[in-house]
């Protein structure tokens, strides 16, 4: 079977899609996979222009983007992509875990791994998200979303939404691109002097911006889900840290986050996070995978959702792939069930 391992894309998690796709790329190569694959690998580059064959292989193999971009033209699909019969979309963020790729797949009738136009777009949009949580009655953080004009610097209504912001979620809170991953432009702030300079550092990646109120030292719990119709979940496992929250920096260098797998916490709560991973899972529309991340407050033995990732990280340090490890599915079989479950 040829699997089309589409990597990289137009996103500011561009780098950490790359080391997904190395894994993934390892884990399909594994000869412990019933079915034989192979790889073709699939590079959109930051400019948005795909690359195949040669050039593909070499970003796969050396882990990093190139420092020079080929030109091109984004009308030009690849025709040795004609060849691919199934696509494993690995792309985190924008313009790739949104629905943008999936629907572009969909059109061609060209099946893919993981969730559709609907589940891939809701999940993506942290304020789409939240409301979908809301309407299906899930514990979670008060908010409010905010758009770019409403708060660049030379925006009149500026103060006026800081005030807004102030009385309804007051301080610390967070601030973050409504569309992003992996921590990038999100900022905790602690005055109004914050506040103004993360909605515009959050503005320059998003026209949608969300504002949570911050729990209070939360323990950090993430539950993976796999399968289409019939979706099971993983053990719940816990990250820990010491920075001020779980940053790009944490989340990517190795030895700056612990993970705990299983995590150290009452029954009652891993069965709740377990059931809740499925409500959200089911409420989004998601499909084949999706990795469910909250915040449990010890002091109220309270889980709150935070967010889902359709496309999760596949990197040494992530936790989707360790979770089904320690769940009993290996790394090259947990590859091997969601391009059978793409084909369902
Ligand atoms: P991303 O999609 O980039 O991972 P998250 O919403 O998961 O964005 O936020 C990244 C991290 O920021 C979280 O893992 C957590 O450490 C911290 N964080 C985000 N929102 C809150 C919040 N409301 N309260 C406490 N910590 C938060
Ligand atoms: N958005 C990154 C890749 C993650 O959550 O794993
Ligand atoms: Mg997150």
């Amino acid at each position: 079977l040829r699997v089309g391992l589409l990597f990289g894309g137009r996103s500011g998690e561009h780098e950490v899609s790359i080391r997904s796709a190395g894994a993934i790329a390892q884990a399909l190569r594994h000869t412990d996979n019933t079915a034989r694959y192979e790889v073709l690998p699939v590079y959109i580059q930051k400019n948005g222009i795909w690359q195949t064959g040669d050039a593909a292989a070499r970003v796969l193999a050396a882990g990093i983007a190139p420092t020079n971009e080929t030109e091109g033209s984004l009308w030009e699909f690849p025709s040795d992509c004609r060849a691919i019969d199934v696509w494993f979309p690995i792309l985190h963020g924008p313009n790739g875990e949104d629905g943008t790729v999936q629907g572009l797949l969909s059109l061609m009738q060209l099946p893919h791994v993981g969730s559709g136009v609907l589940g891939s777009a809701a999940g993506m949009d942290k304020l789409a998200m939240k409301s979908i949580f809301a309407a299906a009655g899930l514990a979670q953080v008060q908010y409010r979303g905010v758009t770019r004009s409403q708060v660049c610097f030379n925006s009149q209504a500026l103060p006026q939404v800081c005030s807004d912001i102030e009385s309804a979620l007051g301080y610390p809170c967070f601030v973050k691109p409504a569309n992003l991953g992996s921590s990038v432009g999100i900022s905790k702030v602690r005055s109004r002097a914050e506040l103004t300079m993360a909605l515009d550092h959050a503005a320059s990646f998003d026209r949608r911006i969300i504002i949570e109120a911050a729990v209070p030292t939360p323990r950090e719990i993430e539950c993976a889900v796999l399968g289409n119709e019939e979706p099971q979940t993983s053990c719940v496992g816990e990250i820990s840290f010491d920075s001020d929250f779980y940053d790009y920096a944490t989340k990517y260098i190795p030895g700056r986050a612990d993970l705990q797998i299983p995590a150290q916490l009452p029954e009652s709560a891993i069965l709740r996070v377990r059931a809740l991973a499925l409500q959200a899972f089911e409420a989004l529309d998601l499909a084949g995978l999706a990795r469910v991340d909250f915040f449990y407050c010890e002091a109220t033995d309270e889980v709150l959702i935070n967010e889902v990732n359709s496309l999760p990280g596949f990197t040494a340090t992530s936790m989707y792939p360790l979770l089904w490890e320690a769940s009993g599915l290996p790394f090259p079989q947990l590859v091997d069930r969601l391009v059978q479950l793409a084909l369902e």
